[in-house]
């Protein structure tokens, strides 16, 4: 039987447990309703560090006004159980109280203009919310190394931008998107997917599957392949499709050869999703989902090296 981690609520609880845990520390966030993807993440985290620290806060700061924070499913032994399994030696789930002290920080992370396109453009102020929660929770946890899901890209490449620009001393380490076996990628909200919705949910990875087998014809090939599967499918309902530079999100023009990343979101019924790929334009790519591209955002390398090639 594996030992259940030491749970801590409260800022004192939280610092006794870190205090006890000797040699490195690597951190998983989530916001609970756990799965295979955070589970990917937490074994990594062992993988790559002498102690796991989980935390699970559903932030209300990064949900806007109209959003699911009400109906966010909350699923907390079920998670524990969870981090149970994956060895994970210490779960920090607060309440809003303990984060947020004072109410709303007037004292924020902005994510600037890369916080304002794709998802930001539709979720105004999300980023500023996942910015300064992350910058929070590692203050309090005091990690050497935090893991991100490449699931959420433009989440992740925002966190590295915070640790790079506001000198964090800690390591921000990329996994890459765990599927189910259809290809959907995981996530908590798949729970609100009806039947239906559920296979209409699949034109996204169909669609990212799509483009990245035309990877090699050109940028303006992919978005047509993509966007070819998502038009014929009418329930879902397109928000974006991109095809972005990896790091500045910027839409590669057609000379563009390298890599860049594939994005899409869309409605399927009531639930909003997102999916994305890296794809390495010009060349050919594997397009069996799950394993994806060599990758050096997954990879976690440094990513500021140029990658046109005119
Ligand atoms: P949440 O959606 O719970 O995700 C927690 C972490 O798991 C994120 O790094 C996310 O990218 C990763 N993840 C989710 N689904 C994944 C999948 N299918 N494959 C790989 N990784 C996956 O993202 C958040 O919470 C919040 O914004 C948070 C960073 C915790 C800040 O509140």
């Amino acid at each position: 039987m594996d030992a259940e981690p030491v749970v801590a609520r409260t800022r004192a609880e939280l610092d006794a447990a870190r205090d006890r845990l000797g040699g490195t520390v690597a951190v998983v966030m989530t916001m609970g309703a756990l799965h295979e993807g955070h589970a990917t993440l937490m074994r990594r985290a062992r993988e790559s560090a002498d102690h796991v620290v989980a935390t699970i806060f559903l932030n209300p700061l990064q949900f806007g006004p109209k959003e699911d924070l009400a109906k966010y499913p909350r699923t907390f032994d079920a998670d524990l159980e969870l981090c149970t399994r994956e060895g994970v030696d210490l779960v920090f789930a607060p309440g809003p109280g303990v984060v947020y002290q004072d109410g709303d920080p007037g004292v924020r992370v902005s994510a600037g203009r890369l916080g304002e396109v794709l998802e930001g453009h539709s979720r105004p102020g999300h980023f500023d919310g996942v910015l300064t929660v992350v910058a929070k929770l590692l203050h309090l946890v005091r990690p050497h190394r935090a893991l991100f899901g490449q699931k959420d890209a433009q989440q992740l490449l925002l966190i590295r931008r915070m640790a790079r620009d506001l000198d964090f001393r800690c390591e921000i380490v990329a996994v890459s998107t765990v599927r189910e076996p259809d290809g959907l990628a995981m996530s908590s909200r798949n729970t609100y997917l009806n039947a239906l919705d559920r296979e209409v949910a699949l034109t996204l990875p169909r669609a990212l599957q799509a483009g990245l087998a035309a990877a090699i014809e050109g940028p303006s090939a992919v978005r047509r392949a993509a966007r070819e599967v998502l038009v014929r499918e009418p329930l879902c309902i397109v928000d974006y499709l991109v095809l972005v530079h990896p790091e500045t999100l910027e839409n590669v023009p057609e000379w563009y050869r390298g890599e860049a990343l594939l994005a899409v979101a869309a409605r399927v019924g009531t639930t909003r999703l997102i999916d994305n790929m890296p794809v390495l334009v010009g060349q050919a790519n594997d397009t069996a989902l799950g394993v994806g591209v060599p990758s050096a955002i997954t990879a976690g390398a440094d990513t500021r090296r140029p990658v046109r090639d005119h």
